[in-house]
């Protein structure tokens, strides 16, 4: 079977078949996957029937997978691997039902070096619902008018843990978890290091504040740039099959899970990050 590279919708996603991810991956292969990565921002692999360690070795054909910061979502023996599921609880605070991702995020911003990339693997899904949707945060800014542009280049965000302003729960850290995170500032408009494409990077969830700037002004600003790259036209929505691999830019896009299907059925996928670089 040949390697395919068909694209999904306009601005984000591309479909990767005639591969089978746990068998050796030639140079040729791998240069034509790492440009795609660049070119679609996400790319989905159907069919993959992968262990968490297999999964993880995939994952390398796109850089290094990271250690995970929560120790409670390890798979068992691959720390690089977490899991995400409906069942999940927030052990060290209210212990009640914690359903990650459901708002638009990309992942651990609030490193000093964030991740490239985050994967997904399914391993069961809901009957309907629970889609992924992924926006490309390049294509947002390329369609920004110029005045805007003008106005956001070279602004600082604040990314913390957990922002004061977001409805979403995050999991309590442990004290040594706390001290390895503390907040970061990142540009707003964030030099893609491999296309050079410049990309919003933004956050609710993570964000504070923007250097130099009152709140008021600040999340005003953050809200219109929100709403500008959540268009539908910069989208694209994952429907998840079983066995699916999910890879996806965390440099130029973000993302959310949709917690709309039946809770009494499970969603549970395997996770993992790609080590990522400076932002500025
Ligand atoms: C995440 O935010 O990394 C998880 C997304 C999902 O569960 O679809």
């Amino acid at each position: 079977m040949s390697l395919t590279i068909t694209p999904l919708a306009e601005n984000a996603g591309a479909e990767v078949t005639g591969i089978d991810l746990r068998d050796p991956v030639d140079a040729e292969t791998r240069a034509r996957l790492n440009q795609a990565f660049l070119d679609h921002a996400a790319l989905v692999f159907r069919d993959q029937d992968l262990t968490a360690q297999q999964f993880a070795d995939a994952s390398r054909i796109f850089g290094t997978p990271m250690r995970q910061l929560l120790k409670q979502y390890y798979v068992d023996g691959c720390p690089e691997v977490g899991v995400v599921s409906n069942r999940d609880r927030d052990t060290k605070g209210d212990g009640k039902l914690l359903i990650r991702g459901t708002t638009w995020h990309t992942d651990h911003s609030n490193q000093a070096d964030p991740p490239k990339a985050t994967a997904l693997h399914a391993i069961a899904i809901p009957s309907t619902g629970g889609d992924t949707q992924v926006t490309n945060t390049a294509a947002a800014y390329a369609a920004l008018p110029d005045a805007m542009k003008r106005r956001i280049d070279g602004l600082m965000a604040v990314h913390t843990y957990l922002s004061s302003r977001t409805p979403r729960k995050l999991p309590e850290r442990t004290p040594e978890e706390k001290a390895a995170t503390p907040d970061v500032t990142h540009p707003l408009v964030r030099v893609h290091p491999e296309s050079g494409r410049k990309a919003l990077y933004l956050n609710p969830v993570r964000i504070e504040g923007i250097v130099g700037m009152g709140d008021a002004e600040a999340f005003a600003l953050l809200d219109e740039l929100m709403a500008h790259a959540t268009q539908e036209r910069f989208q694209y929505r994952h429907r998840w099959r079983e066995r699916d691999m999910l890879i996806w830019d965390d440099r130029c896009t973000m993302h959310q899970a949709n917690p709309d299907y039946d809770m009494a059925e499970l969603r549970y996928l395997h996770r993992l990050m790609l080590e990522g670089t400076p932002t500025a």
